[in-house]
């Protein structure tokens, strides 16, 4: 029932502007692919390609294998959500969720039987006789879910459907939508401009900016090994240090910095003279004198987070240290040192 939706060499241009720039991918079938991205930088665009609501410039859109170039909206395996949700708020929750098996022709009885399985799928079985504005901003959120599955899309797209609702609810949908697509085994294709939904929900993360895909990969490989420059600034905090290539192998570079020498893994294969800058995140860095890197500079505030301990440091240098209970090593006003392996770090071309 899910297919997988291959994007071959897509570009995407209005007039001057280039939304979506040569981006190849295939997203699996039964996968939970989010693109992740700033404001801008083509989320939508790709999606509104996978549905039909646009077809590209140039390149090809394939799901399930068929080309979908002419096939319209309505024709293709697949349904959207949008930001505002869009439910009808005069009808009932269950018309709502029928409203697409009505306007197909399938017959009273089916539909009834069909809405009662969604509403159960996204538990709430009580609610098929409210009003939609009887409902909290979540149930109508997993309302919107039901109706657009009720259809039964092979390929689900969801377009930041979570960014209408508040903190506490949004975690907590993070969680329901993550558990009803492995239910549903339906591919999910989310968009987000928030870190933390796609770290949390997918099983693959892309990364845009200005219409090119950074970088593909679990949240794990696009945090820990993060392949551009935008990566690593996007995604996570990072410290940042900028400086001239001085020596690199196939693992290591080493950067002449304003700090000094500094080591860190050298994926992009930099050379000698390269300009570059190395990342390190804060919660690698250690108060320390124990590793291959180590600088000095001088603490200008410390902020307390309850589990953790930012400290800030001259240079824009971030540290995090858990908090465990001890007085915390960094005081303000004070001169630090402070150190971090050439493992946690990462240089990158500019
Ligand atoms: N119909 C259109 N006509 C002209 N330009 C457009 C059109 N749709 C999008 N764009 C431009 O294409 C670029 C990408 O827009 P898109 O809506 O895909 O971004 P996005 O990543 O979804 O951003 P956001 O997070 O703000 O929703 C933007 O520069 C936008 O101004
Ligand atoms: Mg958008």
């Amino acid at each position: 029932m899910s297919q997988d939706v291959q994007l071959d060499s897509v570009t995407m241009r209005f007039g001057a502007v280039t939304a979506v720039r040569n981006v190849s991918l295939t997203i699996r079938a039964g996968e939970f692919f989010s693109f992740l991205g700033p404001s801008g930088c083509g989320k939508t665009t790709i999606l509104r390609m996978i549905s039909g609501f646009m077809e590209p410039t140039e390149g090809a859109i394939r799901i399930g294998g068929r080309d979908m170039r002419g096939i319209g909206p309505n024709k293709r395996p697949t349904a959207l959500i949008f930001q505002n949700l869009a439910l009808f708020p005069l009808m009932t929750v269950a018309e709502n969720i029928g409203f697409g098996l009505e306007v197909r022709g399938i017959p009273s009885a089916d539909r009834k039987a069909r809405v009662r399985q969604l509403l159960d799928l996204v538990a709430l079985p009580e609610t098929a006789d409210k009003k939609v504005t009887e409902l909290s901003g979540g149930q109508r959120q997993r309302i919107a879910i039901a109706r657009a599955l009720a259809v039964e899309p092979a390929v689900l797209l969801l377009d930041e459907p979570l960014s209408a609702l508040d903190l506490k609810l949004r975690q907590h949908m993070r969680a329901e939508l993550r558990d009803l697509q492995k239910r549903t085994g339906v591919t999910f294709i989310y968009i987000t401009h928030d870190q933390g939904e796609a770290l949390t929900m997918s099983d693959r993360i892309g990364v845009m900016s200005r219409g090119v895909l950074e970088q593909v990969g679990d949240g794990r490989s696009i945090y820990d090994h993060p392949e551009t420059s935008f990566v690593a600034s996007f995604v996570g905090e990072n410290n940042r240090f900028a400086g001239t290539v001085a020596d690199a192998d196939a693992t290591r570079a080493a950067l002449d910095t304003p700090y000094g020498r500094l080591v860190g893994r050298n994926p992009r294969n930099l050379r000698p003279g390269d300009r570059a800058t190395l990342y390190v995140r804060p919660e690698r860095v250690t108060a320390g004198a124990e590793a291959e890197n180590i600088l000095e500079s001088r603490v200008t505030h410390r902020d307390f987070e309850g589990a953790f301990i930012n400290a800030f440091l001259e240079g824009d240098i971030t540290v995090q240290i858990p908090h465990v209970g001890a007085e915390p090593p960094f005081t303000p006003g004070q001169p630090a040192r402070i150190a971090f392996r050439a493992d946690d770090a990462v240089v990158l071309p500019e």
